[in-house]
């Protein structure tokens, strides 16, 4: 496992898959390193492969929203990350190729943070993380929990932004995980 700084250095510098030939920057993510939240979107879109910072864009202004609603803020008691650090050409889904060569940085930034819980963004985060059938539209707001690590599914703020009659689901998701906060986090609130 390697520390931060050796972890920060690698990502930026990696060319294990394609989309390296392409990025403008890899985006290794957002937040507080002793946060016992994480969210874990699929990949960068265009504003943050430009910026380097995870959820950004239109979508990233709904998920600054969604987590004050809870009292949650990026700059203090969580941390953002993606499956993927560099941006899928056209916003397509990211590659099972490309999501294997990324993802042991994801797991080695878990292991650094150890959190209480972590929150998919959408479905492609949820089969990676959770389980491969999940059903993002019967399951998200369901807990699960894998190795000590309680972890959820809220619809992806894009798709909120597409079909807003999605809302009211995502408001009861997260009030749900305002509960599980109060339950096993120590220093989140
Ligand atoms: N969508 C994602 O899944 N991640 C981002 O960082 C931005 C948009």
């Amino acid at each position: 496992m390697m520390d931060w700084l050796e972890l920060e250095r690698a990502c930026l510098s990696c060319q294990k898959c394609a989309l390296a030939d392409t990025r403008h920057n890899v985006v290794f993510g957002v937040g507080a390193r002793d946060a016992e939240v994480m969210f874990i979107g699929e990949g960068p879109g265009e504003n943050e492969d430009l910026q380097g910072e995870p959820f950004v864009g239109r979508a990233g202004k709904l998920l600054d929203d969604m987590l004050e609603l809870i009292d949650l803020d990026r700059t203090k008691n969580v941390y953002i990350a993606n499956i993927v650090k560099c941006r899928p050409p056209q916003n397509r889904d990211p590659l099972n190729t490309e999501q294997d060569a990324c993802i042991g940085y994801l797991r080695n930034q878990v292991a650094l943070i150890r959190p209480k819980i972590i929150v998919c963004l959408g479905r492609i985060a949820a089969m990676r993380l959770i389980k491969p059938d999940f059903k993002i539209s019967k399951e998200h707001g369901q807990w699960f929990e894998k190795a000590g690590v309680h972890m959820t599914a809220i619809l992806h703020p894009a798709a909120i932004l597409r079909d807003p009659r999605r809302r009211p689901e995502t408001f009861e998701d997260l009030k749900k995980l305002q509960a599980k906060i109060r339950e096993v986090c120590t220093h989140t609130y």
